[in-house]
């Protein structure tokens, strides 16, 4: 085994080339084929990013407008799709619903499973997903909130869509604010994509054996459902709520974390090690959102009191640890009004298009291998079977 590299966690490995996303983790540099983060935030929608990631370039009005419309052609579910919510239990978490559903959605486009793919079957595919991903997470928080489900509305654009999806109740339409709508789309273009994150990686990974664009996403879902992945967004709300509830103060987390009894969530991350520029669009998105709200959230100031104290820190500064994208996004999805339970979902939504773009980046590589790590050998040499009564 003298020519295996170990490399735990693949910290340097690169296992493909790619042209979707650009990361320069010293200078906090993150781009989407070229364009830099902030001017996408500031500039673009959601829908048009998706396209940007998956096509490779700005598109044209008329192609956004075309996807748009495939994306309100695919926003109802099969009947037999939304059956499968009775067999979930009401209490069920919603990523797990969130992954089994995609991986249905291929039991009804059989068409889609087949290996070959060009550019319309993919944008057939890529417009299922991202919307029907909308009306599941929506169906599946009113269900397990007890509520009647709110069906799409195709007059309405893909944010406002699922936020009436998600907020309309019978008889009382949502209207949320423009602030809203932008904030939301804002996270979105944000969590888009993030070159061969463990989610990423994993679509690649499953991908690679030749598993369809369903499957690989499925396993994608639940690949970013852990807590040191697009689980931290929950993490982070949990421990500010802590602290909000006086359970404990920002310098005894800061001290506990010191003492390595947890992490701080929402900090540090494998790439960035000056900051991480979605973190500093999202705290200002988050100020900015909750100025328009009647109510200030009293976890903003928790976070910042948090970060004053951890980024003036040896233990932070000499590790290179700062505020990650879910350090911040779980105040925004608070102010929002999406609850705890779904902010990994809501992470989830945003990937859907760097996940999908990554798949097909990967279909057409002609360096394309299946994934098939090595491993060093730790186990016992070879020994001598024992029968059960003669074992010790
Ligand atoms: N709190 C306290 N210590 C930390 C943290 C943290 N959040 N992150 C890293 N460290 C320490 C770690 O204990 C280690 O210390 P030592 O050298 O003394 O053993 C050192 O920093 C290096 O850590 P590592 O585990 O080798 O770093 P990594 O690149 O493998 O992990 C990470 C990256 C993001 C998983 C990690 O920083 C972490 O667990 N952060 C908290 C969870 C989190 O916020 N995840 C979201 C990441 S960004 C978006 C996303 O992927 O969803």
């Amino acid at each position: 085994t003298g020519f295996i590299t170990l490399d735990p966690g693949y910290s340097n490995t690169g296992a493909c080339e790619s042209k979707i996303t650009f990361i320069d983790g010293e200078k906090g540099i993150l781009r989407y084929r070229g364009y830099d983060i902030e001017d996408l935030a500031a500039k673009s929608t959601f829908v048009e990013t998706a396209l940007l990631l998956m096509y490779g370039e700005l598109p044209s009005g008329e192609r956004v407008a075309r996807f748009r419309e495939q994306l309100t052609d695919q926003q109802l579910l099969h009947e037999n799709m939304r059956n499968h919510f009775e067999g979930f239990p009401p209490h069920g978490h919603p990523m797990a619903m969130l992954s089994a559903m995609i991986n249905a959605c291929g039991c009804y486009h059989p068409e889609l499973l087949d290996p070959e793919m060009d550019d319309e079957r993919l944008f057939h595919a890529a417009a299922i997903l991202m919307s029907k991903v909308c009306t599941i997470a929506a169906f599946a928080y009113k269900m397990t909130s007890g509520q009647r489900v709110e069906y799409p509305d195709p007059s309405l654009s893909y944010c406002r869509n699922f936020l009436h999806m998600m907020f309309s109740r019978p008889h009382r339409r949502y209207e949320p604010t423009p602030q809203v709508v932008k904030a939301l789309s804002r996270f979105l273009i944000l969590h888009a994509d993030h070159e061969q994150n463990c989610s990423t990686s994993t679509v690649r990974m499953v991908g690679s054996s030749g598993a369809n664009v369903f499957a690989s996403v499925s396993a994608g879902v639940c690949a970013l459902w852990g807590p040191l992945h697009g689980g931290a967004n929950m993490a982070v709300i949990e421990m500010l709520e802590r602290i909000h509830q006086g359970g404990e103060s920002p310098r005894t987390i800061v001290e506990k974390v010191k003492q390595k009894k947890f992490r701080l969530m929402g900090f540090g991350h494998r790439v960035y090690k000056n900051f991480d520029p979605r973190a500093r669009i999202l705290e200002r998105t988050a100020r900015d959102l909750l100025a328009t709200k009647a109510e200030p959230d009293p976890l903003l100031d928790i976070a910042h009191e948090l970060a004053e104290i951890a980024l003036t820190d040896d233990y932070f500064l000499e590790r290179r640890l700062y505020p990650n994208v879910d350090f911040y996004s779980g105040i925004i999805l608070r102010a929002i009004g999406i609850p705890l339970n779904m902010f990994t979902v809501m992470f989830s939504i945003g990937r859907i298009p760097g996940w999908i773009a990554h798949w097909y980046e990967l279909y057409h590589d002609p360096q394309k291998r299946i994934c098939r790590p090595r491993q060093i050998y730790t186990g016992p040499a070879q020994r001598a079977y024992v029968a059960v009564d003669e074992r010790a």
